[in-house]
């Protein structure tokens, strides 16, 4: 198939060649994305007076009827098979597009790539592509702490051991270590925003490497394409993908979250925690075993994430020692950018199902919320309470802690007068201490997760994602 390139060259390219270096497979993800820009650089040409208004508009018809055409390969039906005889037929996206444009309105085409370079082209076609694509992954990403509030709302009551140090540490609400994934896919939310801020910025116009000799207007480009900014140096437009990275990093640190959600998860759905009750429709079973469910999704999950820091340090491996300005190793960027994206927009998908499925279960976390070193803490506070210092208080709760685990008894079975030896101004009251819900109600900070905390939480979390 004819090339963009094709007359310096006598031969064809080898077909490892071909097969090596040709991306449309990967690129024609931005097929919208370079028609759209092909149709704003027709109407700069004829600004420009490169084309007339009739040549300019014969191009645009005709980009048109190349969209329709090929409207059929947008995903999901990549698997077709013409799909792949088009991919060993054309260098990439770009030259798919001119090839159809030429078939479509004749000599006219070959004027459309006047002034211009693939490399202005592509870094704006997926500048363009990301502006629509990362809104809609942040509405995912909020999908998914749609099914976080919603489980810490349902099981808000119910109270069971956190863990520091995967140590039982102090009882906390369910609905706590929820909210606290919820509050960091906001900042993850924040950091797509953010990286789309720096990439929404036009490069077209910059040519190949130094600019155009066609006088088309920038500012015209810029406008008619949506893009918040003008990029002010061609190498630098041509050449950089840092806002690829930034959004890589954005996907690398949700997904580091979303691997230890998922850990969470797989932690109280075990026997031993016994915590969590998963839905048959995102679990599986053991070919050996017959008694196993298995938390295959929350280990898919945390698997995957490998997969997106990966994703990332290609692409800062790729970049790094590059010379300027564009070498053909920038196409791998698409590669990262475009796997990365869709491994986490899937996780984020069955993640959500998966949990707004899952169901507490009462009974287990009652028990678990009952051991009674739980309590040390607030023995610790209560005996502040009685006027010892802080420091004296911790060594005073030391000493019951080891009383009760030399005579393998519990917290609140350390007889009064032991404790008062310790501490004389101790009472009954002592004993009232172990109650889970007299633990959390005794937190007083916003934040904690106190019942009232807690609530309070769940309403901002309501408010912000309706
Ligand atoms: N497919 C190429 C890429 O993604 C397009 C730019 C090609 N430019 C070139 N000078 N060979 O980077």
């Amino acid at each position: 198939m004819k090339k963009l390139w094709g007359g310096r060259f006598k031969s064809e390219l080898a077909s490892e060649a071909k097969c090596f270096s040709y991306s449309l497979s990967t690129d024609f993800e931005l097929f919208d994305a370079d028609i759209e820009l092909s149709i704003a650089w027709a109407k700069a040409l004829a600004q420009a007076k490169v084309l007339t208004s009739a040549e300019k508009s014969k191009i645009i018809r005709g980009l048109g009827a190349v969209r329709k055409k090929f409207v059929k390969f947008s995903n999901p039906h990549q698997h077709d098979p013409a799909f792949g005889e088009l991919c060993a037929m054309y260098e990439d996206v770009h030259s798919l597009i001119q090839a159809e444009l030429e078939k479509s309105v004749g000599a006219v085409a070959k004027k459309l790539h006047t002034g211009r370079s693939r490399n202005d082209q592509v870094t704006t076609a997926t500048r363009i592509w990301l502006k629509k694509y990362i809104p809609l992954f942040i509405k995912k990403i909020s999908g998914l702490q749609t099914a976080l509030v919603g489980f810490a709302e349902k099981n808000q009551s119910v109270l069971i051991p956190g863990y520091t140090h995967l140590q039982r540490a102090q009882v906390i609400s369910v609905a706590q270590p929820m909210l606290a994934y919820t509050e960091m896919l906001e900042r993850d939310k924040e950091r797509f925003q953010d990286a789309l801020g720096r990439a929404d910025a036009l490069p077209l116009g910059s040519g190949a490497i130094g600019g155009s000799t066609v006088p088309v207007s920038r500012e015209f480009l810029r406008r008619e394409l949506g893009f918040a900014k003008i990029l002010d140096n061609s190498m630098d437009a041509t050449a950089d993908r840092d806002y690829v990275i930034e959004v890589l990093s954005a996907a690398a640190t949700l997904m580091m979250h979303v691997s230890r959600l998922s850990e969470d998860m797989i932690l109280w759905n075990t026997s031993e925690f016994g915590f969590l009750h998963l839905d048959d429709a995102y679990s599986t079973g053991s070919s050996l075993m017959p008694q196993k469910k298995n938390p295959d999704m929350f280990e898919l999950a945390r698997g995957r994430s490998g997969r997106a820091f990966g994703y990332l340090v290609a692409a800062l491996v790729n970049q790094k020692g590059l010379p300027l300005a564009y070498n053909r190793d920038l196409q791998e960027d698409k590669v990262a950018l475009f796997a990365s994206l869709k491994t986490c927009s899937i996780t984020l998908n069955v993640l959500k199902g998966a949990i707004a499925t899952a169901k507490i279960k009462e009974d287990a976390c009652h028990l678990a919320a009952k051991d009674s070193f739980l309590y040390a803490t607030d023995v610790l506070d209560y005996l502040v309470s009685k006027k010892m210092s802080f420091a004296d208080a911790h060594e005073a709760v030391g000493k019951i802690v080891r009383y009760a685990l030399e005579e393998n008894i519990e917290l609140n079975e350390v007889p009064l007068s032991v404790i008062q030896k310790i501490h004389p101004p101790v009472g009954e009251l002592y004993y009232k201490i172990f109650s889970p819900k007299v633990s959390v109600t005794k937190k007083k900070t916003t934040g904690s997760t106190s019942p009232a905390s807690v609530r309070a939480q769940i309403l901002k979390w309501k408010r912000v994602l309706k």
